[in-house]
């Protein structure tokens, strides 16, 4: 989970969260790049002394600077897409979690372990014990392997939710009337921490995940 002064990405706990930080500080590195030299340049024109008042047109430097861009855009788009088909890849789930999103609660179901069925609630403050976190711990944790594939299929029976847990690369919609899957890898033991991430209403913010590894 985040702590103070935690700006940046939190630790991954699965490879494919792990891949997404690679992801990000690439592009990171990218946009860094692009913006020292563009400053440059906008800085340098308070010093242009005018010796190009005259020029009209320039057709090779117009094609450096239309392809050049468009090749860089590509070193981002390709490794983007790699991760995009990577993240939807489910291959052969060891357990599948059921998470039925409500305002404003989670519910779980574990369809094909024991049929087990539960509501995981957040702790108010009032009730919560001196290690306990505030707006993040619930009664009811989910339990699950490490090192297995897990899938999750992701639900919600009023209104739209969403299935976030930063450190596992897992972010999917609830949405009512549909299914949508995920899956996730486990690669470390701990307690992972997530949140809604939809805005679904008054109490959209105190209904979080706990996963248990
Ligand atoms: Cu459920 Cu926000």
């Amino acid at each position: 989970m985040s702590t103070w002064a935690n700006l940046g990405l939190q630790d991954s706990a699965s490879p494919l969260m792990e891949q997404l930080i690679f992801f990000h500080d690439h592009a990171l590195l990218i946009l860094v790049m692009i913006t020292v030299l563009v400053g440059y340049l906008m800085f340098m024109l308070f010093f242009n002394n005018y010796v190009n008042r005259f020029l009209l047109h320039g057709q090779l430097i117009e094609m450096i600077w239309t392809i050049l861009p468009a090749i860089i855009l590509l070193f981002i788009a390709l490794p983007s897409l790699r991760l995009l088909y990577l993240l939807d890849e489910i291959n052969e789930p060891s357990v599948t979690l059921k998470s039925i999103g409500h305002q404003w609660y989670w519910s779980y179901e574990y369809s094909d372990f024991n049929n087990i069925e539960f509501d995981s609630y957040m702790i108010p403050t009032n009730e919560l014990s001196t290690d306990g976190f505030r707006l993040l711990d619930v009664d009811n944790r989910i339990v699950l392997p490490m090192n297995s594939q897990i899938r999750i299929l992701v639900t919600a029976a009023d209104v739209i939710h969403s299935w976030t847990i930063p450190a596992l690369g897992v972010k999917v919609d609830g949405t009512p009337g549909r299914l949508n899957q995920t899956n996730f890898f486990i690669n470390r033991p701990g307690l992972f921490y997530g949140q809604c991430s939809e805005i679904c209403g008054a109490n959209h913010s105190f209904m979080p995940i706990v996963i248990e590894s």
